[in-house]
């Protein structure tokens, strides 16, 4: 094996996805503590920065500070190069959020052991299932009451569709909370209670389920109660299948408590042996294999600084194949160009430090000359494959843009424009109208906030923003469809997007549903691939 080889196989890079308040954030910082990147847990993200309630520009510009600096987390653990990419939830959940998963490898699903699956997780479970990348489930809070486990599970597997095969099982919850027994080796570790700050690691006892000792310190309800449920699981449960894993269709659960350290570094252990190193990637010349020595990438998220002093814009991209070499000419395939990628940067925890090398798997983000459009693939000179692009995905939100000074037209344009390519907002016209009814679209309302004060302060365009009532947009199937023919619209608003493709916004899926039965053969879609 080559040196570079060996490098892009100890590569796992993966998201970790969950509702607000899981536990993603906790969770990130012991995997951190365990690869020793940082000393004490609360260092990943300040809560006062990610939970504000009033969205001030202060507030953004520390927001998008830190959505910058922990785009991407590495560090090494047992032999393992780790890149933990972020994916920004609360109030800044956006595009990015999505666009982000496709540049994972796998991806960690916390969730909160008394809630069981929640909204925003069904909405980042289904991109990871529409690229079949595997799924590990982390239940985290056991040391708090849960919900009961084959509730859990049952949940998981009727709300997400996806089939779960338990690697350990809890012994209790909340004060009753005992420990977990590992499935595969038989083995109980024994749960205790550290501080949750600085402790590497719980000190954690096991025993073998047949010990005495185990059975004395639980007491015989709960090792009756454990025994019955590990019985009851080995007959019903599914069995662990890894190319069934590998493919999304099967999720490998674990329980633990991340506050309290206990069950992640089993986790940590048994998902690194389970998740693979950079799988080959489709182009539009084939497979592109990793572990050649010719570096590609593809770019999937852009960020603008929104500091005025400095207006950088960064663009991130995923290495999908080979050894980046900062001296060395790439080539970016939309523009026809060759060059050199400036000042790129790695990012780890608050740090950026600026790197001469990097590898498939690592995610490496470099000064933009406002050259770089989401989606786009740079590779080798002599090379000229595109990979897959990015699809577009549903916003949520919708706003009709009124432009409060008309003699500013060309730079309010120019900034919508901009700001839309960076791919933080989307922007339709109206069917009819057409670009006199100007109307934005985001994933989170956040991107309205950060519209508008970018509109103004550096477009220097006044805007005011009209809320419409609309949740839902579908992309029409037929982009040759005449939307004036369809039946049953009253409720409905008909926009193209700025290539002219035809879309309609809707209040409620039951809306949706009512349009489809009247219209026969018309189809909708939720992503437009691009
Ligand atoms: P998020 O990134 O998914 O939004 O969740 P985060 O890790 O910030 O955790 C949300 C809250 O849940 C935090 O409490 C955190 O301490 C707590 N938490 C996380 N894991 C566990 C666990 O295993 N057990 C228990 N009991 N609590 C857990 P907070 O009060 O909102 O914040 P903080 O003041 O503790 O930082």
């Amino acid at each position: 094996m080559s040196s570079i080889e060996k490098e892009i196989e100890r590569r796992r890079t993966f998201a970790i996805i969950s509702h607000p308040d899981a536990g993603k954030t906790t969770l990130t910082e012991k995997f951190l503590l365990y690869g020793g990147a940082i000393n004490t847990a609360g260092s990943v993200k300040g809560k006062a920065n990610s939970k504000y309630a009033v969205s001030d520009w202060m507030d953004i510009e520390k927001e998008r500070g830190i959505s910058v600096t922990s785009s991407v987390l590495q560090f090494d653990y047992n032999g393992y190069c780790i890149n933990i990419l972020d994916t920004p939830g609360h109030q800044d959940f956006s595009e990015d959020t999505y666009r982000t998963l496709m540049a994972a490898d796998s991806a960690v699903m916390v969730i909160d052991a008394s809630k069981g699956v929640e909204a925003q997780t069904i909405k980042l479970f289904k991109v990871c299932t529409m690229r079949h990348i595997p799924i590990f489930t982390f239940i985290n809070k056991m040391d708090r009451e849960a919900r009961d486990s084959f509730d859990l599970l049952d949940d998981i597997e009727t709300v997400l569709g996806i089939r779960t095969c338990p690697m350990n099982w809890p012994i209790g919850s909340g004060k009753r909370f005992k420990g977990i027994y590992d499935r595969e080796s038989s083995q109980v570790s024994m749960f205790q209670t550290v501080a949750p700050g600085g402790a590497k690691s719980a000190e954690e006892t096991d025993y073998d389920v047949t010990d005495s000792a185990f059975k004395s310190k639980v007491g015989d309800e709960l090792y009756n109660q454990l025994i019955e449920e590990v019985e009851l699981l080995d007959g019903a449960s599914d069995e662990l299948d890894l190319e069934k894993v590998g493919r999304g269709e099967l999720s490998p659960v674990f329980f633990g408590s991340a506050l309290t350290n206990f069950g992640v570094e089993a986790f940590l252990k048994y998902f690194l042996k389970m998740t693979s190193s950079p799988l080959p990637r489709k182009s539009n010349e084939g497979t592109i294999n990793p572990m050649t020595e010719d570096f590609s990438a593809f770019v999937f998220k852009i960020q603008a600084n929104m500091n005025k002093s400095h207006r950088d814009r960064i663009a991130f991209m995923r290495i999908c194949s080979g050894k980046f070499d900062a001296d060395k000419e790439v080539y970016h395939v939309r523009s026809k160009r060759k060059l050199r990628l400036s000042q790129p940067q790695q990012l780890m925890a608050q740090d950026r430090k600026v790197l001469k090398e990097a590898y498939a798997g690592d995610v490496i983000g470099v000064f933009d000359p406002a050259l770089f459009s989401i989606g786009d693939t740079i590779c080798m000179p002599g090379q000229k494959f595109e990979y897959e692009g990015i699809p577009t995905f549903a916003p949520e939100h919708f706003c009709r843009l009124v432009q409060l000074n008309s003699m500013k037209r060309k730079q309010f344009m120019k900034g919508v424009t901009e700001i839309a390519q960076e791919g933080a907002i989307q922007l339709f016209q109206d069917y009819q109208l057409g670009m006199s009814e100007i109307i934005a679209g985001v994933v989170g309302t956040l991107q309205f906030d950060v519209l508008k004060y970018r509109l103004e302060n550096e477009y220097g365009c006044e805007v005011r923003l009209e809320t419409l009532p609309y949740g839902y947009i579908r992309w029409v199937k037929d982009v040759t469809t005449d939307l004036n023919s369809l039946k049953r619209l009253n409720d409905v608003k008909k926009v193209k997007d700025m290539k002219g493709n035809p879309l309609l916004l809707f209040n409620n899926e039951w809306i949706i549903n009512m349009v489809l039965d009247n219209n026969e053969g018309l189809e909708l879609e939720e992503f437009r691939k691009n």
